[in-house]
């Protein structure tokens, strides 16, 4: 569902201030992905756009002309066209994007070139995005070579290009009340999913009879699908950081890993329980399991207003370290493992990341002065340490070897703390065991 149309035009209103009457702004589409010759993939519109915007549909370009005096928002998109209509759906054509995205002109998308020329041709900066796409970047270049052309002559037209992303990602980063509504959503239907998953996942069934109904609960509950391909790794697969085949049999002994959240009206959720496909955790999975469940209670304190996202990471790492240490996994001493980051063979990615309209969600992770990012109430950031002992781990006791745990939240920064988004999930192993122990054989 759009927000109310005042929303985008506020979100607009920061970028033309921020921009001034020497600027201009293009946002175009995401292009649409192929996956086979004439087969496309299911269409996911540009953040950014989406966020300026509400305009749905590929083939589109937002402009905003600070300071015109009619023409402060302009829509470029797909005329109507019936035969086409007939095989892709329905479009918002030139007049719909005036009236339902309230666009001051609309014009079809086959006279971009013509038009930005003209509209763009007396300001002195471009802010547009070129590094996505490279043939809106060949166009992009068009339109420069013409104004370097035609400036001996007329004096006019662009001299720099600059990228508007962080003006509008620092928006992105702090969500609004519309946003938290619809992450809370999100979070609601991907908790409702991993419940389900918790009570189903069995010794002897694949790995994809997971995938498949928590990708059914997704949709049936109202989402539009998987934010990202959804992860269910059994026993060492575990301890592959993107593992999307879901093709091995599930076994009694195994942990199972599934990390996968739902979107809902564009906003992402982004879970991960790990727990026994059996009825409870071996004491080897246990103990690392406790560790990576200490990590994320220890980080997920840290989060507040002023904190820095680099402690909640760093508070992370020296609660596996401790773990690693106690368990004999890691050897040495302790100063030196946090100093050369030596945990690395088993914690190898960062803690935390934004979460918004992208799963990793667009905004600065470091502060003007080198430091984290101090956070901020709306902010959304995940909280997910894990400890994986892989292959590659050789010199591990072996009763630890093939374990893959990740745990991870969604936790929203407020005014006095945090607020979990997917506290619904249980984590506690007691609670895990329970649920596990209801399956059937
Ligand atoms: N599911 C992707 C991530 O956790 O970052
Ligand atoms: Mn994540
Ligand atoms: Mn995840």
């Amino acid at each position: 569902m759009p927000l109310p149309l005042e929303v985008y035009a506020e979100r607009r209103r920061v970028v033309l201030d921020r921009i001034g009457a020497r600027g201009a702004a293009v946002f175009p589409a995401a292009p649409v992905a192929m996956r086979a010759a004439d087969v496309e993939h299911r269409y996911r519109p540009d953040a950014d756009l989406l966020y300026l915007t509400g305009f749905p549909e590929p083939e589109a370009v937002c402009l905003l002309l600070p300071g015109h005096p009619t023409d402060e928002f302009v829509l470029f998109v797909r005329p109507r066209n019936p035969e086409r209509e007939t095989w892709t759906g329905p479009r918002t054509g030139v007049e719909g994007a005036v009236e339902q995205y309230g666009a001051q002109s609309a014009h079809p998308i086959d006279t971009l070139d013509q038009k930005i020329v003209e509209y763009v041709g007396e300001r002195d900066a471009l802010y547009c995005a070129v590094g996505r796409d490279r043939a809106f970047a060949e166009r992009v270049l068009g339109w420069l070579r013409h104004w370097q052309q035609c400036r001996p002559r007329t004096g006019k037209g662009p001299t720099a290009l600059l990228d508007p992303a962080p003006i509008v990602h620092e928006q992105r980063l702090i969500k609004r009340d519309e946003e938290i509504d619809r992450m809370r959503r999100a979070a609601g239907i991907s908790a409702e999913a991993h419940l389900l998953a918790m009570r189903s996942a069995r010794h002897g069934e694949p790995e994809y009879a997971v995938e498949a109904l928590i990708d059914h609960t997704f949709r049936r509950l109202g989402g539009n699908g998987p934010a990202y391909p959804s992860i269910v790794a059994s026993g060492i697969n575990a301890t592959v950081l993107h593992y999307t085949a879901n093709e091995r049999t599930m076994r009694d002994g195994d942990l199972l890993l599934v990390d996968a959240g739902a979107e809902f009206d564009g906003y992402c959720a982004d879970i991960t329980r790990t727990y026994p496909v059996g009825r409870d955790f071996t004491p080897a999975q246990r103990a690392i399991y406790e560790v990576v469940l200490r990590a994320q209670a220890e980080a997920i304190s840290v989060v507040r207003a002023e904190a820095r996202i680099d402690d909640v990471h760093r508070r992370a790492v020296e609660v596996i370290v401790d773990g690693l240490l106690d368990l004999r996994v890691l050897l040495g001493e302790r100063a030196e493992i946090l100093e050369k980051d030596l945990y690395k063979p088993f914690y190898m990615h960062r803690t935390s990341h934004w979460l918004g309209l992208d799963v990793h969600d667009a905004g600065a992770y470091k502060e003007d002065d080198g430091g984290g990012r101090r956070l901020v109430p709306g902010m959304v950031l995940t909280v997910e340490p894990g400890i994986y002992i892989g292959p590659g781990c050789v010199d591990v006791d072996p009763r630890f070897a093939g374990i893959g745990v990740r745990i991870e939240d969604d936790v929203l920064v407020t005014a006095t703390g945090c607020d979990v988004l997917t506290a619904a999930v249980p984590k506690d192993p007691a609670d895990l065991a329970a649920v596990r122990r209801s399956v059937g054989p």
